[in-house]
C-alpha cells in the first residue's frame, strides 16, 4: 500500500526544498556508517549523497517503479556503484532484509503515513543494536511550502512516543534543526529485550 500523502511534486522543485549536505552532516551520516537502508527513495535526493558518504552500501526501496528507476539511473550517471534501488511495498512486505543487518535506516518525509509504529518496528528490526534510525520531517508549521496536511504531520515528540511504543528504540537525543523547513530525530536501536 502506498503510504498516504506520499506523492511527489516535480524533481527540480522538490530538490530546492532541502539543504541535503547540512541535513546529512547534522544527522551524522558519514563514513562511520557501513550499510544503510532507506524507505522511499523518491528521486534519490538523499540516496545518492548517502551512498557517496557511507563505506558499505545503500539499499533503498520505493513502491513506485519510476522512483526506483530514476534513482538507479541517477546513480549510474554519477558512477555510484554501492546503491541498490529496489521496487517493493515495504509497508506490506517489510524490507526483506536480515535482522540487525544495517547500521542505520532512513525514514525521510514518511512518518505521516498509516501505522508509523509498524514502520518504526520494521526499521528497528533491520538495524543492529547501537545503530540509528534517522527521521526527518516537515516542521509542524502551516507556512512550509510543501508537506502533508497538518492533521497527520507528526511533531518530534509524537515520533518519540511512537518509537518508545516499539520497545526497541531510545529517544533521548535532542531534536535537530534542519533549515529551512525540516527537523530531525535520531532514534537509537536498543538491544533486544531479554
Ligand atoms: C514524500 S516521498 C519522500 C522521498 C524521499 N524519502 C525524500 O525525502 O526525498 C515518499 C516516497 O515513499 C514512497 N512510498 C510510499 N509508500 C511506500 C511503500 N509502502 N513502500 C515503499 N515506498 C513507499 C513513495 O512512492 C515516495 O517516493
Amino acid at each position: 500500500m502506498k503510504l498516504r500523502e506520499s506523492g511527489m511534486p516535480d524533481e527540480a522543485y522538490w530538490e530546492t526544498l532541502f539543504n541535503v549536505d547540512l541535513i546529512l552532516d547534522r544527522l551524522g551520516i558519514d563514513g562511520r556508517l557501513r550499510d544503510v537502508v532507506e524507505l522511499g527513495c523518491g528521486y534519490g535526493t538523499f540516496s545518492l549523497p548517502v551512498a557517496r558518504r557511507v563505506t558499505g552500501s545503500l539499499r533503498t526501496f520505493d513502491i513506485e517503479p519510476g522512483m526506483a528507476e530514476r534513482t538507479r539511473q541517477r546513480a549510474a550517471v554519477a558512477g555510484i556503484v554501492n546503491l541498490q534501488g529496489v521496487v517493493r511495498d515495504v509497508f506490506a512486505a517489510g524490507f526483506g532484509l536480515r535482522d540487525a543487518s544495517h547500521d542505520a535506516c532512513l525514514l525521510f518525509n514518511l512518518l505521516h503515513g498509516e501505522d508509523p509504529v509498524r514502520v518504526l518496528t520494521e526499521a528497528a528490526r533491520v538495524v543492529r543494536p547501537g545503530g540509528m534510525i534517522h527521521v526527518i520531517h516537515w516542521r509542524h508549521d502551516p507556512t512550509t511550502p510543501r508537506g502533508p496536511a497538518l492533521a497527520i504531520r507528526p511533531r518530534p515528540d509524537q515520533i518519540r512516543l511512537w518509537a518508545e511504543t516499539t520497545g526497541l528504540l531510545a529517544t533521548s537525543e535532542a531534536t535537530l534543526d534542519l533549515p529551512p523547513w525540516h527537523y530531525g530525530v535520531r532514534l537509537l536501536r536498543r538491544p533486544n529485550p531479554a
